[in-house]
């Protein structure tokens, strides 16, 4: 079975669903060569316009596989290349829904951080453990918490290692909404379906301005952001959605 099943639920919309529900999903280096290459797919596929990243009702991912990762050194970490899928999933150009159920904890929780909504269950345990192994989060935990929640919050939950629910995570801003359970993959898959429907031009250019502006002073950020509107201006979706507009008619966006 592969580690990672992909599915088309909806028109644009790819499911990427991580499968190793015997050790709760946990994060081999196949689960991330097979996500890595799953995403890259649908980067290239002009038929895929947003992705929903998902696992099971029982964990998103429980965090790195920890028996891979007992045996390895820093030399043997740094050689497996794992920085590199960390890089790769944040230059993911398109919308990425993550849709939590579960155990998201470590490099699991990492994985929901890194995507651009996280769909999150009620029940849901989410968390960064590592300092319980003697380790420290390392898929970029310490930084994209802090930087969702602020520093009190992020040393009160990574220092003590602490899992929280969903219902908490909505609580600390660490959730687009909070669902119940049941309800997480639908709801990301009908909002997945209603982003597919957008510009895909007008999409890859807002999630730019955000992740590039949360790294650059505002005027800098504000630059960018101004190049991005005007560069949209000469795209055939904005003559589409505009003539859409005023003829009051449904518009049919090309990514062009
Ligand atoms: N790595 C490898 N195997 C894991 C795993 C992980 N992260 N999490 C769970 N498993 C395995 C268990 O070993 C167990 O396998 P066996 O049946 O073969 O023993 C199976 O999944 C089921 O787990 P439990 O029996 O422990 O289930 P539970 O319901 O009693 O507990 C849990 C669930 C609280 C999530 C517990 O499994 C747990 O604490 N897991 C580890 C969580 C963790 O520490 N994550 C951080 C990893 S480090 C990291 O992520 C670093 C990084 O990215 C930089």
């Amino acid at each position: 079975m592969p580690n990672v099943l992909k599915e088309m639920p909806a028109p644009g919309v790819a499911k990427l669903q991580i499968n190793r529900p015997d050790v709760l999903n946990a994060l081999n280096m196949e689960v991330r060569h097979e996500l890595d290459a799953a995403l890259a797919d649908c980067a290239a596929d002009p038929e895929t316009r947003a992705v929903v990243l998902t696992g099971n009702e029982k964990a998103f991912a429980a965090g790195a596989d920890i028996k891979e990762m007992a045996k390895a050194g820093p030399v043997e970490l740094h050689a497996l290349g794992i920085e590199q899928f960390w890089q790769n999933l944040a230059a993911f150009p398109k919308p990425l829904i993550a849709a939590v159920n579960g155990f998201a904890l470590g490099g699991g929780f990492e994985l929901a951080l890194a995507c651009d909504i996280l769909i999150v269950g009620e029940k849901a345990q989410l968390g960064l453990p590592e300092v319980r192994l003697g380790i420290m989060p390392g898929g970029g935990g310490t930084q994209r918490l802090l930087r969702a929640c602020g520093k009190y919050i992020a040393l009160r939950y990574v220092m003590t290692g602490d899992r929280f629910s969903g219902i908490k995570a909505g609580e600390l801003g660490l959730a687009s909404e909070v669902v119940e359970d049941e309800q997480v993959l639908p709801r990301a898959v009908e909002l997945a379906e209603s982003l597919a429907a957008l510009p895909p031009l007008s999409l890859a250019k807002i999630k730019e301005s955000v992740l590039q502006g949360m790294e650059a002073p505002l005027n800098a950020a504000l630059k960018q952001e101004r190049s991005a509107y005007y560069l949209l201006h000469a795209s055939e979706d904005k003559f589409e959605g505009m003539a859409a507009f005023i003829e009051k008619r449904p518009a049919n966006f090309k990514g062009k």
